[in-house]
């Protein structure tokens, strides 16, 4: 606790956002609450990406009512392997990865876990009476393919896929971080499920330290592995589709998250509102201090009557908020 105090004191003086701040200096002001549902459901997101054009993980099937349940089977029918969600779920919670089928009745999680069929028909059951839901609402589960990580990530996650969360103010990039899995997440990349935050640099996706739990840290604590100066492939794709999320859902203050598959290679797995704060400590930087560059920036640019676009954006953010020069 102590350590996490100072951790605190110490960005406090980095401009950090402490979430009072973050809640009315950003969420309120800059994100229309009418738009809410399109990030805060999963399935909206999806439909709304491919109609865009921007890659997302196949869609296998929805699961709405009790009755909807016994449809489980033949949606997996042909898949092996595949995730469910709830639609409006958050932080990770609900979800389950399947990595294969073990016997007729079972089915094998990312992290060895074996589940039964009535197991399975439990959680979708679960999911829809709104356990996992913002305010314990009704909802829907989603069942789709599940994201391979692209090998470079073997070496410093444990199971599962990592993500990458990406920040954009206003249709900017302001701060990056890669989140990886560890034997205590599940095959989740949630840091409140115990995943390692680790900072990027936004200009060439190289990474930076790591933070688990509020510390700081240099090595995956599964893997022994340094999580820094990793070199994240196709990172002008990953700035670019996240940047883009601006004009797709018209919100001002977002986290993006994307993961890198090996043969689909970059997709957006989902967007959040009210996106965490701990990327600061990863990054060792506070958010605050960034936003407020691209607000200056912004107002002038609304003095010439002008905007940018997604390029002139990057670049931008490429020329501020580099670390490695
Ligand atoms: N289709 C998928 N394939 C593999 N892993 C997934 C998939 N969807 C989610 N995950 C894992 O679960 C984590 C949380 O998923 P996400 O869709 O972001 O939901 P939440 O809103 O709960 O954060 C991801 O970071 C990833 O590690
Ligand atoms: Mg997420």
């Amino acid at each position: 606790m102590i350590s996490l105090i100072k951790t605190w004191k110490k960005l406090n003086e980095k401009g950090i956002m402490g979430i009072n701040q973050r809640n009315a200096d950003y969420i309120l002001k800059y994100n229309n609450r009418r738009n809410y549902p399109l990030v805060d459901d999963k399935i909206l997101t999806k439909q709304r990406a491919i109609a865009a054009g921007i890659s997302v993980p196949e869609l296998y099937g929805v699961i709405r009512t009790e009755h909807d349940i016994s449809e489980f089977e033949k949606i997996v029918k042909n898949h092996d392997d595949f995730v469910i969600k709830p639609a409006q779920g958050s932080g990770g919670d609900g979800i389950i990865v399947i990595a294969d089928r073990y016997d007729k009745d079972r089915y094998k999680t990312v992290s060895g876990k074996l589940m039964r069929h009535s197991e399975i028909e439990y959680q979708l059951s679960n999911i829809i009476t709104g356990l996992y839901s913002l305010g314990g609402m009704r909802d829907s589960a989603i069942i789709e393919y599940r994201v391979k990580p692209d090998p470079i990530f073997k070496s410093i996650s444990y199971e599962g896929v990592p993500d990458i969360r990406i920040i954009v103010l206003l249709g900017y990039p302001i701060m990056a971080m890669l989140r990886l899995p560890t034997r205590q997440s599940n095959g989740k990349a949630n840091l409140h499920q115990g995943a390692i935050g680790v900072g990027v640099d936004l200009a060439t996706g190289t990474t930076l330290n790591g933070s688990w739990f509020n510390e700081q840290i240099v090595r995956h604590p599964d893997t022994d592995n340094m999580v820094s100066n990793i070199q994240l492939p196709l990172w002008d794709k990953f700035i670019h589709l996240a940047t883009s999320c601006y004009e797709l859902v018209d919100l001002g203050y977002i986290g993006v998250d994307l993961v890198l598959d090996e043969t689909k290679g970059p997709l957006i797995l989902e967007l959040n509102a009210r996106p965490g704060l701990n990327i600061q400590i990863a990054n060792d930087v506070g958010l605050a201090k960034r936003a407020s560059v691209v607000e200056a920036h912004i107002a002038k640019l609304k003095q010439a009557n002008k905007t940018e676009t997604v390029e002139e954006r990057i670049a931008f953010s490429i020329k501020h908020f580099s670390v490695l020069g």
